[in-house]
């Protein structure tokens, strides 16, 4: 599963770029304006960070205005990912813009048929919410396996980008269900690597070694 990070704090992102696990980046207006800066600059910097796919998203809600708009935001580099809501006008420019070989991810998909209409427009990535549909009482894990269902019974070739990631088990669970991708904010990502018994076993594996007296380098 490759693993994006939800922001548009270029900080972060250049921290995450260290691991080597960070496989691309979404962004969305409401991150863009958390991070207090310009909308093109900062997906400019963002796609001169790192090497996969950086979502980034129109505002317009008409087709032409869209296309006006993902023309401005595919020029910015080669990896950026035009972001389109899911509705008839984003869908037409969905397709659109794959068909002129252009990345898209289709966003704000909250239901199974969404998902299968992003994908016979062509989409490269469709986002499911999973945290705002846990958050309104529905269950948002069973949205991606029923995204995952459809996708493999007609070999779509969308990629399910598991969106609104709000802790790790979200992330489990995309995982077992076999989600392409998911994106999350970066103190979930970090919360991955943690585990109490990891850091009691480190500290105990170190007070071991210290009576040892030796030393490796
Ligand atoms: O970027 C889309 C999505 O991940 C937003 O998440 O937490 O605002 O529901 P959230």
């Amino acid at each position: 599963m490759k693993f994006f990070v939800d922001t548009a704090d270029t900080k972060d992102i250049t921290e995450l770029v260290t691991t080597g696990l960070l496989d691309g980046v979404t962004t969305n207006p409401s991150l863009i304006h958390k991070a207090g800066r310009n909308f093109l600059d900062v997906v400019r910097e963002i796609c001169g960070i790192v090497d996969g796919p950086v979502s980034a998203e129109v505002v317009a809600l008409d087709h032409l205005t869209m296309m006006r708009e993902a023309d401005v935001l595919r020029k910015i580099a080669d990896n950026v990912c035009v972001k389109v809501p899911l509705t008839v006008d984003g869908l037409k420019t969905c397709k659109a813009l794959t068909h002129e070989g252009t990345q898209v991810n289709v966003t704000l998909c909250f239901s199974p048929n969404q998902a299968l209409l992003a994908a016979k427009a062509g989409a490269t990535f469709i986002s499911p919410f999973v945290g705002r549909l846990d958050d309104n009482g529905f269950d948002g894990m069973q949205l991606i396996s029923d995204i995952r269902l459809i996708y493999d019974n007609y070999g779509f070739e969308t990629e399910i980008l598991v969106a609104s990631v709000r802790h790790p088990v979200h992330v489990l669970e995309s995982a077992k269900i076999g989600a392409d991708v998911m994106t999350a904010p970066p103190s979930v990502i970090k919360a991955l690597f943690n585990h109490v018994l990891t850091d009691k076993g480190i500290a105990g594996f170190l007070a071991d070694w210290e009576k040892t007296g030796q030393k490796i380098v």
